[in-house]
């Protein structure tokens, strides 16, 4: 069976200087939760870029490599036919439409599949958030960090895919909104069947969360494994659950 996404030897580069990524193999199983860790700057976010077709967006390229979705090459696809092909995306930092509704903003994201299935696809995503369902017809620059993170991971449910990229999830939200954020989101991995891969800074969030994980340090990946694995190591527990400062074993 063909791993939901892999990717070979990939570099990146930006505005071609110098390497934002080196060299990076990464593999999601089908139906696998992968975490992937780093710290500010390490290469989350361009992988995730490189893998959903936005690189070009942000001034940036692959210099080599290959990535395959489902076994077939994706590379120089643009993010609309992605998304057709069942990638969803939950962007850093958001980026919901503030001025649309609610509803508007998942509509948007509904709008590459045929308008005959969107009613059930919104309701699935209400069923799942049913905050949103109440906020139905507000703003979205009127919710709050919680729900706008909801509806940003709404938006990408909406379009029922099969592979789930998700950046930094847990950003400047309090520990409970993120866990039950992080329990919906599993529930869709179940239900859905889909794969998923998490950028998280939040070490023991993601390797909860997550059956396998890498490490990115400065473009290239450090360390790779199942979670207990990598959670288990001294390069993890040192430098992101910060075991050893506190002389804690985790
Ligand atoms: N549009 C861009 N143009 C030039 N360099 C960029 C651009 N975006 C990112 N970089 C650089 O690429 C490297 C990786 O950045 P990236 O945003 O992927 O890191 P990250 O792991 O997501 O960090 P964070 O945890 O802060 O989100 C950094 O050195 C960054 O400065
Ligand atoms: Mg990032």
């Amino acid at each position: 069976m063909n791993p939901a996404l892999q990717l070979r030897d990939v570099s990146v580069s930006y505005g071609g200087k110098g390497l934002a990524l080196e060299g990076v193999n990464l593999t999601i199983p089908k139906g696998g939760v992968v975490a992937l860790l780093g710290a500010n700057g390490a290469g989350k976010t361009t992988l995730i870029r490189a893998v959903s077709g936005l690189l070009a967006l942000h001034n940036g390229q692959i210099t080599g490599g290959s990535i395959h979705m489902d076994g077939q090459s994706i590379m120089g696809l643009p993010a609309h036919k992605l998304v057709r092909m069942g990638m969803g995306q939950v962007p850093e930092g958001r980026l919901v439409f503030k001025q649309l509704s609610v509803e508007d903003n998942l509509r948007v994201g509904a709008a590459v599949l045929p308008k005959a299935s969107e009613k059930r696809r919104l309701d699935a995503v209400y069923e799942l958030f049913p905050r949103l369902l109440e906020r139905r017809t507000q703003a979205a620059g009127w919710l709050s960090g919680g729900e706008q993170q909801m509806l940003a991971l709404g938006r990408a449910l909406v379009t029922e895919p099969r592979l789930l990229l998700v950046d930094e999830l847990s950003l400047g939200l309090a520990p409970l909104i993120v866990s039950a954020i992080y329990k919906q989101l599993q529930k869709v991995g179940q239900t859905l069947g889909a794969s998923i891969l998490v950028v998280e800074q939040n070490a023991h969030l993601a390797l909860n969360f997550a059956s396998t994980a890498y490490v990115l340090e400065r473009g290239r990946i450090a360390l790779s494994g199942t979670a207990s694995e990598v959670a288990a190591s001294d390069l993890v527990r040192e430098s992101y659950l910060g075991a050893a400062r506190e002389g804690v074993k985790t």
